[in-house]
């Protein structure tokens, strides 16, 4: 496919300011074909926005069910809910912004109420008749050249069919792919676990069980089993604050989203959310756990404090060895143990994708405002992101900011400031954030999203410059050479 010239990165010397490239300005919005890969909350919600938009959407999806990780026991085998499971954001901030929850539903909704309302929503919006079930996407490539031709992509299902996409969107989530200890999986000589694959308690009824980390998998799983176990230990290594679901009767991430505001500075902030979980909570340490002293995703529990205070769960602070069933903490005293479960957090995994697209390093993806791989027009990530607020708000801003691409209304800046703005946020992550894997795709939901918008201003500026120099002649021989020959985009 040649000769089409719809793609706006230039080869010119990038320092003078020249804009990166511009998804397929040419071809008109309602002829371009866009795969979603993934119908869980970010595909769906990213569905939405580009079938309003009136583009052609296909959604891949492995398993029978919308809503990926919310359906407990999803027959995708990808899931992680179990079976006591509730989002930790209440339901006023979890929705999405033309979508509410229903009247009777709780404050903070189980992975059934989660599981119900995406249902509901990919219904309401004519994203289930875009779905494809049973379509596991093995493969994904490009078939053009960057830069001088049109994007097309090519996606391949476990059955062998192909398809050919002007853009292809991956929605298939970042918390399935377990990490694995090794210590931990080969050493202990007792049932070795992991949170991906936890569902109910009972299974764990007398024995004993050392649970390992301090997310919100550990404090919900240790919670949930140690009341019928014979003993359950948490092992801390990092400090933490574990924020309580509510305080003074309303839902703690209602509180902290109102002191989520451009003119309060984040040290008060912290401050205050500090002050007023110490509050319900009192000092951290006091419970054995070490203070928190840089910053780390955000823990919460209705239950783990009192649990602790209970003695049913004990506060290890880290593991020194392990020897058969036996476990030595580095406070000196070793346990014998039936069970380690493994509560260590997930890897980001995209198999269908070659790592010379999208290389994943240090379980990092390096994209563009955490969305685009800066050498593949057409190729969107979506969800690839931990966030400070209810994800579903995470997911309409990036699906916004998505379409305006797709659409060709945005134009991305330079291949160099692309990259100069990847590297700012892994110094920012550095800088402020305990160092772990599970932090390396962290967001301040407020900066991120003011980022997001003030990017997508410039990108439709950028736009702009261009179609005036268009309209002067400046260049405008691309824009003008009208639709793209030989496109085939289109599903099946
Ligand atoms: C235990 C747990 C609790 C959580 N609690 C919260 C919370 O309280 N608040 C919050 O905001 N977030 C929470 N999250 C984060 C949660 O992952 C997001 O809220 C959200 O569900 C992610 O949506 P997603 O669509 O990006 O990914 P997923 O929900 O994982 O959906 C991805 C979809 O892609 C499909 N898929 C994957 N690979 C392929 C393929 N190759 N081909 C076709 N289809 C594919 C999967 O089957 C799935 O349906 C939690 C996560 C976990 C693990
Ligand atoms: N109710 C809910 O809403 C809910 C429930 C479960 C999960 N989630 C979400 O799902 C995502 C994943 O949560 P998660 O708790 O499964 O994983 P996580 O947030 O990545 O936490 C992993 C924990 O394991 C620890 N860990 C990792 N490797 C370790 C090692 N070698 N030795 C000791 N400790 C180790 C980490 O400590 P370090 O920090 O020191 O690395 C951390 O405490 C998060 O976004 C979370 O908010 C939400």
């Amino acid at each position: 496919m040649s000769g089409t010239a719809a793609i706006e990165r230039t080869t010119a010397p990038e320092a003078v300011g020249d804009p990166g490239w511009a998804l397929s300005q040419v071809k008109d919005a309602r002829e371009k074909s866009i795969a979603i890969i993934g119908a869980g909350a970010s595909g769906i919600c990213l569905a939405k926005y580009l079938l309003e938009a009136g583009l052609d959407v296909t959604v891949f999806e492995v398993g029978t069910k919308i809503g990926g990780m919310w359906v407990y026991e999803n027959d995708s085998g990808r899931s992680s809910a179990y079976k006591t499971l509730h989002i930790n954001t209440a339901k006023n901030l979890t929705n999405y912004s033309d979508f509410k929850f229903g009247e009777g539903v709780q404050r903070f909704p189980s992975h059934w109420d989660m599981h119900e309302y995406l249902h509901a929503y990919a219904d309401r919006f004519g994203v289930k008749e875009r779905i494809r079930f049973r379509s596991e996407v093995t493969r994904v490539e490009p078939l053009f050249v960057p830069g001088r031709e049109e994007p097309r992509w090519e996606v391949e299902t476990v059955d062998g069919r192909t398809w050919v996409f002007d853009a292809v969107c991956v929605a298939t989530g970042h918390l399935t792919r377990p990490l694995h200890v090794p210590e931990f999986r080969n050493g202990f000589g007792g049932e070795y676990m992991h949170s991906h694959t936890y569902r109910t308690p009972e299974p764990f009824q007398g024995k004993r069980v050392c649970i390992v980390g301090v997310g919100n998998s550990a404090v919900d799983i240790a919670s949930d089993m140690c009341v019928i176990t014979g003993r359950c230990v948490m092992v801390a290594r990092s400090g933490v604050m574990i924020a309580p679901k509510l305080i003074f009767g309303f839902p703690v991430t209602d509180i902290s989203m109102k002191l989520y505001r451009p003119w309060i500075p984040d040290k008060p902030r912290r401050k205050i959310i500090e002050f007023m979980v110490r509050l319900v909570h009192g000092n951290m340490e006091d419970y054995g756990f070490k203070p928190l002293t840089r910053r780390a995703h955000p823990t919460t529990s209705a239950t783990i404090m009192q649990d602790v205070a209970y003695n049913r769960v004990i506060v290890k602070q880290g593991i020194e060895e392990i020897d058969g069933r036996t476990i030595r903490f580095v406070d000196g005293s070793s346990e014998e143990f039936d069970v380690l479960l493994a509560c260590t957090g997930y890897l980001i995994d995209l198999p269908f994708l070659s790592a010379d697209l999208v290389p994943i390093v240090d379980n990092n993806v390096e994209l563009y405002k955490r969305i685009i791989p800066v050498d593949w027009p057409g190729l969107f990530l979506i969800g690839m992101v931990m966030s400070t607020t209810a994800l579903n708000w995470n997911y309409e801003e990036q699906s916004r900011w998505i379409r305006e691409f797709i659409l060709g209304n945005a134009v991305l800046p330079t291949r160099d400031e692309m990259s100069r703005d990847i590297e700012k946020k892994k110094a920012f992550i550095s800088e402020y954030y305990k160092e772990s894997p599970r932090h390396h795709i962290e967001e301040e939901h407020m900066y991120y999203f003011m980022e997001l918008r003030k990017s997508l201003r410039q990108a439709r500026r950028r736009r702009f410059r261009q179609r005036v120099r268009g309209w002067f002649g400046g260049g405008s021989a691309r824009l003008a050479g009208g639709r793209a020959a030989g496109a085939e985009a289109g599903a099946e």
